[in-house]
């Protein structure tokens, strides 16, 4: 089976795909899988085409609608990349609320003089409250180390209604985002929803950037009332420009599952949908 793959995805199991080729995804009529990192897949360009295996867990880009109309399998990579999503996210919480970021800036430009006695202080992390919105697998793993921590750990799936979310984000110190983006959780985080937020909390996204407001957010961090980390925007790989200046914001450039291990594991994945298909077999992990 010819498969085109948008980039050589790392790993050993790439390899044990035996017709594979590395390009854009520009039209061709020869291709019968693909193998894409989220990327949108025109159907009309690749007619031949039977099975996008998609080498990550959202797959909100692919235009599954209508993949699904043309009959055009499709899966994803869950599962292997909520470790690395989960630590990710720690780093951030843990980057924000302590002010790591800022104070190695602080540092490397010279300007730590005199006492560590004196201010730079933060807020404690032990004995807060986390909240985590879309308590899922990538949710539940960051709830886990949370124990670790001390925390009081609260949660709200997208779907409970708008009443548990307000809740939750008028109850945290740090808030967490670990839903898929689905027409549902577009804009989620409004710019009402951002208010709701108390001075000097944190809100981390390591999932999608269009969850939030991204413009409210962006306002909410100029005011300096809360703080952030972000691993994910809008539209990547452009970060708003305002957020480049602010030192309550920490930005990381999609690091979620960016681990060695991890991304090997979604190769894995990847190729085992695309042989299980060669082979006739059911697909490990199908969404469409
Ligand atoms: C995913 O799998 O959807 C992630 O965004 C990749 O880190």
């Amino acid at each position: 089976m010819k498969v085109l793959a948008t980039r050589r995805y790392p790993g050993p199991a790439f390899d044990e795909l035996r017709d594979v080729e590395v390009g854009p995804l520009e039209a061709r009529d020869d291709v019968e899988a693909l193998i894409v990192a989220n990327e949108p897949v025109d159907p009309a360009a690749f007619p031949s085409v039977r099975l996008v295996a998609n080498f990550g867990v959202g797959y909100d880009r692919v235009g599954i609608e209508l993949l699904r109309e043309r009959d055009i399998a499709v899966t994803n990579t869950p599962g292997v990349l909520d470790a690395a999503t989960a630590d990710l996210t720690w780093g951030l919480i843990l980057a924000a609320r302590r002010r790591v970021v800022e104070g190695d800036r602080r540092v490397r430009a010279g300007e730590w003089k005199g006492s560590w006695a004196d201010g730079f202080l933060a807020e404690e992390l032990t004995g807060s409250t986390l909240g985590i919105v879309g308590p899922g697998r990538i949710g539940s793993a960051v709830a886990r180390r949370a124990e670790g921590f001390d925390l009081r750990v609260l949660s709200a799936r997208s779907r409970d209604g708008g009443d548990a979310l307000d809740e939750l984000l008028a109850a945290s110190d740090i808030v967490t985002i670990h839903a898929p983006l689905t027409p549902a959780t577009q804009g989620l985080i409004d710019a009402r929803r951002l208010t709701l937020l108390h001075d000097g909390a944190v809100l981390v996204n390591t999932a999608r950037g269009e969850i939030v407001d991204e413009n409210a957010l962006v306002t909410e961090l100029v005011s300096g009332r809360i703080r952030a980390g972000l691993d994910v925007f809008a539209h990547e790989p452009q970060v708003p420009k305002p957020l480049l200046s602010l030192s309550n914001v920490v930005l990381t450039p999609h690091l979620g599952s960016a681990t060695r291990q991890t991304r090997e594991a979604m190769t894995r994945l990847a190729v085992e949908n695309v042989l299980a298909f060669e082979r006739g077999e059911g697909l490990l992990t199908r969404v469409a």
